[in-house]
């Protein structure tokens, strides 16, 4: 089943139209990459589902049309937006961010078994539980705001570009974990990256953004094996 569907999508910022037609779709439990060079449009389609950026076409979620839906009506229904950059609150400590996360459940208990699932599932953030995220490393706080995310119980998890100002060997582990928390939970996943690399340790498929517009699609296995992928976003 299909979760997430964007058809012939297009934004604006203002008078400057920056997507063109973008369409996508994400199934229930699946995960998608956006790849695409600087200033394709990644971040903009990510806005555009979450309800940031003035949108055209149409994008459904769980067969309800959100293309018009503002962002707390769009995380309301179950699509938990990991921003560039992070987005954890530094002046809290671990464990209050995760509370942040669920502010809006009443499921007080499952909220506490939730935390300890991830505490589990990410060793780093247990033993930093009582520290404010800004004495996080880079890809400890990656992790926390994936967490963070997590903890509002959403279908639909968006994440732009986790790799972000990680040294190689941290965005892997922050991908691995990623992964854990993908196979173990279940969630589906819509994951911008430039590295594609690292996109395709989780994605089963992909869409490729050239200047606003989607201009190729496949699975990963497809995709890694075509040569304009290979030579744009594979390093070779
Ligand atoms: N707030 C804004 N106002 C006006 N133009 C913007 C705004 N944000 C982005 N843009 C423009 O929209 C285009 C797409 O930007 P977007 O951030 O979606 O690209 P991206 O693919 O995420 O790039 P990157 O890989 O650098 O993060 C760019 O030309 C950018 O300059
Ligand atoms: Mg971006």
């Amino acid at each position: 089943m299909t979760l997430l569907e964007l058809e012939d999508v297009t934004a604006a910022y203002g008078r400057v139209q920056v997507l063109e037609g973008v369409s996508l779709s994400v199934p229930d439990g699946g995960a998608v990459g956006i790849l695409g060079a600087n200033g394709a449009g990644k971040t903009t389609t990510l806005r555009a589902i979450s309800g940031t950026v003035r949108v055209g076409g149409r994008i459904t979620f769980d067969g309800t049309d959100i293309t018009k839906l503002g962002p707390e009506k769009v995380a309301a229904l179950g699509i938990a937006h990991v921003p560039e950059g992070r987005g954890t609150l530094p002046n809290l400590t671990v464990r209050e961010n995760l509370m942040v996360g669920a502010y809006l459940r009443r499921d007080a208990a499952q909220v506490r078994s939730d935390i300890d699932y991830l505490l589990e599932l990410f060793p780093n953030l247990k033993e930093r539980i009582g520290s404010n995220a800004s004495a996080l490393s880079g890809g400890e706080q990656q992790m926390l705001a994936v967490s963070r995310a997590f903890m509002a119980k959403p279908r639909l998890l968006v994440l732009d570009e986790p790799s972000l100002g990680l040294a190689p060997s941290t965005a892997k582990n922050v991908y691995d974990a990623i992964q854990r928390l993908r196979v173990e939970s279940g969630i589906a996943m819509l994951v911008v990256e430039q590295n594609a690399n690292l996109a395709f340790r989780i994605v089963d498929s992909a869409v490729v953004l050239e200047t606003g517009r989607s201009v190729l699609s496949g699975s990963s296995a497809e995709l890694r094996g075509r040569d304009e992928i290979r030579k744009a976003y594979l390093g070779g």
